[in-house]
């Protein structure tokens, strides 16, 4: 019933603005308390230790232990007692100031690594691993604070209470967790960790990339914590299967990529599932959007529009796409089709799907392709694909135009007439042998709005425009604007200004589609508040 369009021919917009203020980093602290148990061997002689030069900059030290080989550092610092009051509060997280680059740990000197390389193979050595495995994480954890203590005491390494709960920190998560990268996944203001090999990981914060002071001891060490991540969804990566996917228990999703295709180490990537989830407010909040275009969203949500959202690596694709499913009615049947489940709909009937990468032998594969087909003999109401990239976007389509009204998809592109030759283009390739003129008469029968995401150079995130595909003339599918974010310049702090508006049209393509849902009166009034408030929005910026 609401299937053709008629129309305008299509508008343009510009791109997005200012930085979106974001949470600010909680510092990750771990609660010991230490109450030894069964785990741990009697500590036999301890392989001695490299004498660390006592004018560390940081204050570790180690005194001869009693069985040095090397001669006594004469220097060595006597016991310096801790004091002993608050423990270690972790240098994590620091208030990030839109411009200033700032360190994203403390950094750590040689010193500290070679004390617990010393301290961590003497642990090894003194601990039964399997009796360890058996062990809950807190248990393991006192067991390991015990051994440590008792190893630092024979070893005579100086060092305050607060840098021996770091250093206990640091030890546990490379026995039982993902090493150096605890304390990044622990913070939930992080969206992608980046590690380039053994030296080097990068995050992205506030939009923002930089360079953090972790680094893990070899890249065997980055391969073996890759290995741990990806066994656990029974996968496997080494140099005979050097790329894999896969997912933390959190739901972060995560990419590795191993030597010899990644030349310079193993290559890790982890997009942050974020605790507090973005909502559609927060958006608003964020300045992604205004009230008005948040509105106007929730409306194509809530009348079952098709939706497209396109928009370039990272810019928040996924997120806008899991806000959007918030509209959806409590008793509607949703399946939703993922190579990485991320998405996370607050919704009763849903039925999540995800595709199998082949195994080693190269077989069992389950494409994108595969699900959405079977997607439709589950009797779906909407269908959510969480990115479409290749063939699966005919599925889509098909699904969109019999009757599965309201589905969504991400793909990735740069603005909504990009994101239809992109469509276009994943068909011709699929190998369906159609003419051109028939995909974009499926294109124009099944997409009803396209949502445009962008991250701006200066890291903050906006939508860009809500565009309306009406039809076609000739070769071109006709598209018309709703909504547009318009940059209007830059503040001195380099952040981007610019505003959100309406361009004017009163009764878009959907109109009858909302009135059949009664939401119409709405529509009406959120196009209009976001032509008015436009001198407003200004001041905002
Ligand atoms: N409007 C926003 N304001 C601030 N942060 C956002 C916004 N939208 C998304 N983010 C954050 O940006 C990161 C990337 O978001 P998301 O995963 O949705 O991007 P994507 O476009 O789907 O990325 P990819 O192309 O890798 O799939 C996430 O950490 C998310 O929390
Ligand atoms: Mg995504």
């Amino acid at each position: 019933m609401f299937g053709k369009r008629n129309g305008q021919g299509g508008a343009t917009g510009a791109p997005p603005t200012p930085a979106p203020p974001q949470p600010v980093a909680p510092p990750v602290a771990e609660e010991h308390v230490a109450a030894p148990t069964a785990a741990s061997q009697p500590i036999p002689d301890l392989p001695p230790m490299a004498p660390v030069p006592e004018s560390a900059p940081q204050s570790f030290s180690t005194a001869p232990g009693p069985e040095t080989m090397a001669p006594p550092p004469a220097v060595a610092a006597p016991v310096a007692p801790a004091p002993a009051a608050p423990a270690a509060p972790k240098p994590a997280v620091q208030e990030r100031s839109v411009s200033a680059p700032e360190p994203v740990t403390a950094p750590r000197s040689d010193e500290y690594y070679a004390v617990k390389t010393t301290i961590f193979n003497a642990l090894i050595d003194t601990i039964d691993l399997t009796q360890l495995a058996q062990l809950d994480r807190e248990a393991a954890r006192d067991e390991i604070r015990d051994i440590v203590n008792e190893i630092i005491a024979i070893k005579d390494v100086v060092m305050s209470i607060a840098e021996q709960e770091e250093l206990l920190e640091d030890i546990c998560n490379d026995v039982l967790g993902y090493g150096p990268l605890e304390p990044l996944l622990a913070r939930d203001d992080i969206a992608d960790i980046m590690v380039n090999g053994a030296a080097r990981t990068f995050i992205e914060v506030d939009g923002k990339v930089r360079e953090t002071s972790i680094r893990f001891r070899d890249n065997g060490q980055l391969m073996n914590i890759c290995q741990r991540i990806v066994s656990q969804v029974g996968r496997r990566v080494d140099e005979s299967s050097p790329i894999c996917d896969a997912r933390l228990p959190d739901g972060s999703r995560v990419n590795v990529i191993a030597p010899p295709l990644a030349i310079d180490g193993p290559s890790l990537t982890i997009r942050k599932f974020k605790k507090d989830k973005l909502t559609m407010e927060k958006l608003v909040s964020f300045g992604s959007i205004t009230p008005e275009g948040a509105k106007i969203l929730e409306i194509i949500g809530r009348c079952r529009c098709n939706v497209l959202i396109s928009g370039g690596t990272g810019s928040g694709k996924t997120t806008l796409l899991n806000c959007l499913t918030a509209f959806i009615e409590e008793d509607e049947r949703v399946i939703t089709c993922e190579d990485s489940a991320e998405l996370q709909l607050q919704k009763p009937h849903v039925v999540r799907l995800e595709t199998r990468p082949p195994n080693l032998e190269g077989e069992g594969e389950v494409t994108m392709r595969e699900l959405v087909k079977n997607c439709l003999r589950m009797r779906p109401e909407r269908i959510i694909v969480g990115e479409v990239r290749g063939p699966e976007a005919f599925d889509l389509l098909q699904a969109m135009n019999t009757g599965h009204d309201g589905s969504m998809g991400t793909l990735h592109s740069n603005s909504p007439r990009e994101c239809l030759s992109r469509i276009e283009s994943m068909i011709t390739m699929g190998g369906f042998g159609l003419p051109s003129q028939t995909i974009r008469d499926m294109i124009v029968g099944s997409v009803d709005i396209i949502v445009q995401a962008a991250r701006l150079r200066d890291g903050s995130r906006r939508i860009t425009h809500v565009t309306e595909v009406l039809g076609s003339e000739g070769d071109v599918i006709t598209t018309q604007d709703l909504f547009l974010y318009d940059i209007q310049g830059e503040d001195a702090n380099g952040n981007i200004i610019g505003q959100h508006r309406s361009t004017g049209i009163a009764r878009p393509k959907f109109w009858e589609r909302a009135r059949y849902f009664n939401v119409e009166m709405e529509l009406a009034a959120a196009l209009e508040a976001a032509e008015v408030s436009t001198e407003e929005n200004t001041q905002r910026m």
